[in-house]
């Protein structure tokens, strides 16, 4: 059985130059982002507390990225780079979240999947990073390692997903949001974020 997805719109190549126009704000958004990915793990388990299978794996998933936010801090500490000062509404999230349906069992079906297309989209982006990175060894080597680990989240969800739903009408869901997916990336304006 497939667990993982290929993202259905790929990254445009003028994305990565506007990240490294602006590296120290790509890695201040980057650090929000880990932050925001561990609460939103964290936040399934406060949502859902009788979903006792997915429990661990949420639980390990929101330390991975508690990890990985502690160590974009210690790069950016590193190098002088301050966190952001104020939260700005992410605009792919915004625009993702509004394809959640509202009745109880689809929307947690649609956050989980969700979820798994955030992670994947994470993937490539930092393996894109990694492979645009020409003068730091260190953070080049930091961002392989993290595509390979946010790789691995995009099929944890949807693994969650199938202890609950049947198969068919997963992959069915995970299509369509992944397709609308890719229209968003492709209708936002660039930034030196990570979305
Ligand atoms: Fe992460
Ligand atoms: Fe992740």
């Amino acid at each position: 059985m497939k667990y993982s997805l290929e993202l259905s719109a790929a990254t445009r190549p003028e994305w990565v130059k506007t990240v490294l126009s602006n590296f120290p704000a790509f890695l201040r958004d980057h650090a929000d982002c880990e932050r925001k990915a561990s609460a939103m793990a964290m936040s399934f388990v406060a949502k859902y507390p009788d979903r006792v299978e997915i429990i661990p794996e949420l639980i390990e998933t929101a330390r991975e990225e508690l990890g990985h936010f502690h160590q974009v801090y210690t790069h950016m500490e590193k190098r002088g780079i301050r966190l952001a000062r104020d939260m700005k509404e992410d605009p792919y999230i915004k625009a993702l979240l509004e394809l959640c349906r509202t009745d109880p069992p689809n929307r947690f079906l649609d956050r989980l999947l969700l979820a798994s297309i955030i992670e994947c989209r994470g993937a490539e982006r930092f393996r894109i990073v990694w492979a645009a990175l020409e003068n730091d060894a260190e953070l080049k080597e930091f961002y392989h390692q993290l595509w390979v680990s946010e790789a691995k989240h995009g099929n944890i969800f949807v693994k969650m997903a199938l202890n609950y739903f049947d198969e068919q009408q997963v992959y069915l869901r995970l299509t369509e949001l992944n397709e609308a997916e890719g229209k968003i990336v492709q209708t936002l304006q660039l930034r030196a974020a990570l979305h």
